[in-house]
């Protein structure tokens, strides 16, 4: 191990499931990397709803997954397990975890660390991983979307949505996406929705089928669940597909199965966490390939709401939960 790293280090730990304040620092071992993982110095770490899940008690660590919250991180590679061509110590990457970001240092599986697109720093890369391995693994991959094609985000101001709505319309989709606000609603356009519906004061079916002259939208991507299915299956036009990755609205409802039959849906969804990490790396291989480019060109861009000292990660989960955020919030750690 590089002698310049401390044997422990801080870390936000989730103390017992509960309030943003069961999130608490405290001091662990720094890890040791493995057969082909890497320790990351981390700059900075994205904090995404699935962080929130788990410290409620609902979305459980994957088996040998470290407690410590956090999912995506930045920053410089200090040491190196076996397996792990291609990345030296020194190199400043951005890596997808299955936990542990909230933290001065991480593992990450060398197959799931990227460079840093050219032209962004660390404390924004941090906030890529997440949201753009699960953009791209539904929307692109199990959703097919195609350029001449419609998407509808929900949530469409949230991390997941600003990275959707972005790469979608880059990608040359029609895009449509809900929010909570007026306010949010002109973010989404500003990223290049055609229109977004404030969902507290319009009935989005009724939009959509107003915007798409009762055609409906070839692909939904819909974090909400509950009674947005049904709405969903109203919404689509036919041979479309839902891909369905949460559930804010709750994991059970009752529907009508007509659509899917009369208009030949596809329902599917997946969650990327519990994943391997071969199956992961082919989606991070996909968005080295196509998808930094449009990060270095600056057509799509990470956009950041606000950034939280580590110590005060449960703030940042105040403000998510309480969906004060425009975009992604971000924990900067060592000189992040
Ligand atoms: N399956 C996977 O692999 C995977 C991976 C990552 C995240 N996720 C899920 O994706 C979702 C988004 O995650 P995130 O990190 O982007 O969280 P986020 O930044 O908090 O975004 C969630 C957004 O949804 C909006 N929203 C809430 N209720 C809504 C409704 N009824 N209709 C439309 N929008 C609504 C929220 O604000 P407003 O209500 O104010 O608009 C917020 O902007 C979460 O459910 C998360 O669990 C899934």
């Amino acid at each position: 191990m590089n002698p310049t790293i401390t044997a422990s280090m801080q870390a936000v730990e989730i103390t017992e499931p509960g309030g943003p304040e069961v999130l608490r620092l405290c001091r662990r071992p720094v890890p040791q990397p493995g057969a082909g993982e890497v320790l990351i110095k981390v700059a900075a770490a994205g904090v995404n709803r699935p962080d929130v899940m788990q410290r409620l008690g609902l979305y459980p660590p994957p088996p040998g997954a470290t407690d410590i919250p956090g999912l995506e991180v930045a920053g410089e590679i200090v040491a190196l397990g076996t397996n792990t061509a291609g990345l030296a110590v020194g190199d400043q990457i951005c890596a997808l975890v299955s936990g542990g970001g909230y933290a001065e240092y991480c593992l990450a599986p060398a197959l799931l660390c990227l460079p840093i697109p050219n032209g962004l720093t660390l404390l924004q890369a941090a906030a890529l991983p997440e949201t753009f391995f699960t953009v791209w693994s539904n929307v692109f991959d199990r959703g097919r979307l195609q350029p001449h094609e419609t998407l509808l985000v929900h949530g469409g101001a949230g991390g997941i949505g600003t990275t959707a709505i972005q790469l979608a319309a880059v990608w040359g989709a029609s895009v449509y996406a809900t929010a909570g606000s007026d306010a949010k609603c002109r973010v989404c356009k500003s990223l290049g929705a055609k229109a977004a519906i404030n969902y507290r004061e319009e009935d989005f079916v009724e939009r959509i089928q107003a915007l798409t002259q009762g055609r409906g939208v070839d692909v939904i991507l819909d974090s909400i669940g509950g009674d947005y299915l049904q709405r969903n299956l109203s919404c689509l036009a036919m041979d479309g597909r839902l891909l369905q990755i949460g559930v804010q609205n709750g994991p059970k409802t009752q529907i009508n199965l007509l659509p899917i039959m009369l208009k030949r849906l596809t329902l599917t969804g997946s969650t990327l966490r519990p994943r391997s990490v071969k199956e992961k790396a082919v989606i991070a291989d996909a968005l080295q390939t196509k998808v930094w480019p449009v990060l270095a060109s600056g057509r799509v861009k990470p956009l950041i709401h606000s950034t939280f000292p580590l110590a005060d990660a449960a703030d940042a989960h105040r403000l998510m939960e309480q969906s004060g955020h425009i975009g992604k919030l971000v924990l900067t750690v060592n000189d992040g």
